[in-house]
C-alpha cells in the first residue's frame, strides 16, 4: 500500500460469517484446513498485512479446543482468529436457511429457489447478536470494524444497540437486486434500516449501488438522498450520513502471477496438458453452485460440439468443481444434473482417446489450481448471476504465457472491467455461447496476446490492495458535509 488512510493506524476487525479456515477431525485429531471461496480468497493477504482480528465461524461447534488451535494459526500466520460457534440449529435455520436458502438465492435473482420462513429469520436475528457480542467484547474504540456479507448483515445495527459508537463498515461480496425484487422479501426494510446503521455500505458494482439506493428511497420515506457524486452516494437518515460506495473486489496479482511463474507450477501444467494429448483445453473452476452456471456451460459445450466438427479431438472441457453447502436441497440436486449432463455428452460424443469433458468433484490446491490456470487455452466463467468472480481475475493474473482467452458472462460484476477484453455472453443463451468457444478456439494468437495482456494490465492495476485501499479511504477521508 502507498497511500496512507487515518484508517490504517487502526487494528483491522474483520468479521465475517465463516473464518479463512474450518476446523475438523482427521484421523482422531482437530486440525485447521483453510477455507474457500471468493471472501476468504480476497481477505486473507489484507488482514496478514494488517495483523489484524478475523472474528467468524470454524465451521464447527462446541467442543474442538480452539484457543490452542488458533493460538498456533496466531503466531504461524500472524494475525489472530476468535470463533463464534454455531449449534447444528443454527446452522440449520442461520447458515443453510435464511442465509443461503433466503438471501442468496434473492440477491442473485433467482426468486424460484427462495425459501422465506419466520423461524430461519428469527434465528439469522438472534446468530448476528451472538456475533455483534464476541465483536463488542473483543474489540475497543481503535479498532476498525469491518463486518462483509450478507450472512451478518444486522451486526451493525446490533452493535449500535449495545452502545458502540465507533465508525462501522460494511462490504457486500454479493449481487444487490433490483427493488423489484427485493421487494419480495418479507424482512425488506429490517434488511435495508440495518445496513443504514453503518457509516460506509459497499457494492461490487455501480448497478448493485443503485439497486440499493432505489430500494432505500422506495421503501424508506424517512430518508433522504444528501448528494450524489461518482464515487459516492450520501444518505441521511436518523440524523447521521451514510455513506454508499462501489469498490469492485480482486486479487493479489502479484502473490497469482508470480507463484503461476514459479518451476513447480510450470512443471504440473506441462503435466497436466501432456494428458490431455496436445489437445486445446477449456477450464471451468467453480464452488458448486446453482449461480455459477455450469449446467448451461455444458449444454452450450453440447451445442458446440453438434455445430463445429473441428472441435472433435481437439478439445476438451475440464471442469473442476468444488463441493459446497452439501446440504442444502438445491445443491443435492445439481450435483446430479451435472453427473447426469457430463454423462450423457461423454456418451454422444466421446471417441476412444477423447473424452469430451472431464468432471471433477474436488478442491485443487494451489499448485495445483494454478497449473490449471496457466496451462488452459480458455477459460469458461459463465455464472447466471455473480457479485464479481474471482475465478476470472485470477485466470488472467496466472496467464503468464500471455495466451489464454477468457469467456466471461454479462451477468458476473467482473464484465464492468474486463468485459471490453473478453469474449462477453450470455449464458442463457446456449447458442451464442456455444459460439464464443468456437471463436475462443480458433482466435489467432495475435488476437489472444493483445486481449489477454489488456485484461492482465486492468487485474494489476485493481488489485485487492487497491480495493482495500479505495474502501478504507473512503471511510476516512470522504467528503464532509455541514
Ligand atoms: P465464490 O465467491 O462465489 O465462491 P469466486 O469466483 O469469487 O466465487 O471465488 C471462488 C474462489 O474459490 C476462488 O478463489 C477460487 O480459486 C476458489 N475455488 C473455486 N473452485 C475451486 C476448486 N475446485 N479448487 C480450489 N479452489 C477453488
Ligand atoms: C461466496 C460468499 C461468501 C462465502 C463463499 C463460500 O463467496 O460471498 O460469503 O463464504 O461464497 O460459501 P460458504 O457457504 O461455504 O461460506
Amino acid at each position: 500500500m502507498t497511500e496512507k488512510t487515518q484508517s490504517d493506524d487502526k487494528r483491522l476487525v474483520v468479521v465475517s460469517n465463516r473464518l479463512p479456515i474450518a476446523v475438523g477431525e482427521e484421523a482422531g485429531q482437530w486440525r485447521i484446513k483453510p477455507g474457500s471461496g471468493g471472501l476468504v480468497t480476497a481477505l486473507a493477504p489484507v488482514i496478514k498485512a494488517r495483523q489484524g482480528l478475523w472474528i467468524g465461524w470454524p465451521g464447527c461447534g462446541e467442543g474442538p479446543p480452539l484457543d490452542e488451535l488458533f493460538d498456533n494459526f496466531g503466531r504461524e500466520q500472524g494475525y489472530r482468529l476468535a470463533a463464534v460457534p454455531l449449534s447444528e440449529e443454527e446452522e440449520e435455520r442461520y447458515y443453510r436457511g435464511f442465509s443461503n436458502s433466503a438471501l442468496w438465492p434473492l440477491f442473485h435473482d433467482l426468486l424460484g429457489n427462495c425459501r422465506f420462513r419466520g423461524d430461519d429469520w428469527q434465528t439469522y436475528l438472534e446468530v448476528n447478536r451472538r456475533f455483534a457480542d464476541v465483536v463488542a467484547s473483543r474489540t475497543g474504540e481503535d479498532d476498525l470494524v469491518w463486518v462483509q456479507d450478507y450472512q451478518l448483515i444486522m451486526v451493525g445495527a446490533q452493535l449500535r444497540e449495545l452502545g458502540l459508537r465507533q465508525k462501522l463498515a460494511f462490504f457486500l461480496h454479493i449481487p444487490f437486486p433490483t427493488h423489484d425484487l427485493f421487494r419480495r422479501l418479507p424482512w425488506n426494510r429490517e434488511i435495508l434500516t440495518a445496513l443504514l446503521a453503518y457509516d460506509l455500505v459497499g457494492f461490487q458494482t455501480l448497478r448493485d449501488r443503485r439497486n440499493f439506493v432505489n430500494s432505500a428511497i422506495a421503501l424508506i420515506p424517512e430518508l433522504q438522498v444528501e448528494r450524489r457524486q461518482r464515487a459516492q452516494t450520501l444518505i441521511r437518515y436518523q440524523g447521521r450520513i451514510v455513506r454508499v460506495g462501489h469498490f469492485p473486489i480482486s486479487i493479489d496479482f502479484a502473490e497469482f502471477n508470480d507463484a503461476a511463474r514459479s518451476q513447480e507450477v510450470a512443471d504440473a501444467a506441462w503435466y497436466l496438458h501432456e494428458n490431455l494429448e496436445g489437445r486445446q483445453v477449456m477450464l471451468g473452476v467453480d464452488r458448486l453452485d446453482y449461480t455459477k452456471g455450469i449446467p448451461e456451460r455444458f449444454r452450450a459445450f453440447e451445442r458446440a460440439l453438434e455445430k463445429y466438427p473441428d472441435l472433435h479431438r481437439n478439445i476438451s472441457l475440464l471442469q473442476v468443481v468444488v463441493p459446497s453447502r452439501t446440504q442444502v436441497p438445491d445443491y443435492q440436486d445439481l450435483k446430479q444434473t451435472l453427473d447426469r449432463l457430463s454423462g450423457r455428452i461423454n456418451s454422444r460424443f466421446g471417441e476412444p482417446g477423447w473424452i469430451p469433458i472431464h468432471y471433477v468433484f474436488r478442491s485443487l490446491e494451489r499448485t495445483q489450481l494454478l497449473a490449471h490456470y496457466r496451462t488452459s487455452e480458455i477459460a469458461l466463467v459463465t455464472p447466471l448471476r455473480d457479485g464479481m468472480n474471482l475465478v476470472a481475475k485470477e485466470y488472467c493474473a496466472a496467464s503468464v504465457e500471455n495466451n489464454g482467452v477468457l469467456i466471461l458472462s454479462e451477468f458476473a460484476g467482473a464484465a464492468d472491467q474486463l468485459g471490453k477484453h473478453a469474449l462477453l455472453v450470455n449464458p442463457y443463451d446456449v447458442e451464442g455461447t456455444a459460439d464464443a468457444m468456437h471463436r475462443a478456439f480458433t482466435m489467432p494468437g495475435e488476437e489472444r496476446r493483445r486481449r489477454m495482456g489488456m485484461l492482465r494490465t486492468q487485474v494489476r492495476r485493481y488489485d485487492v490492495h487497491h480495493w482495500v485501499r479505495s474502501f478504507l479511504g473512503a471511510l476516512s477521508t470522504g467528503t464532509q458535509l455541514p
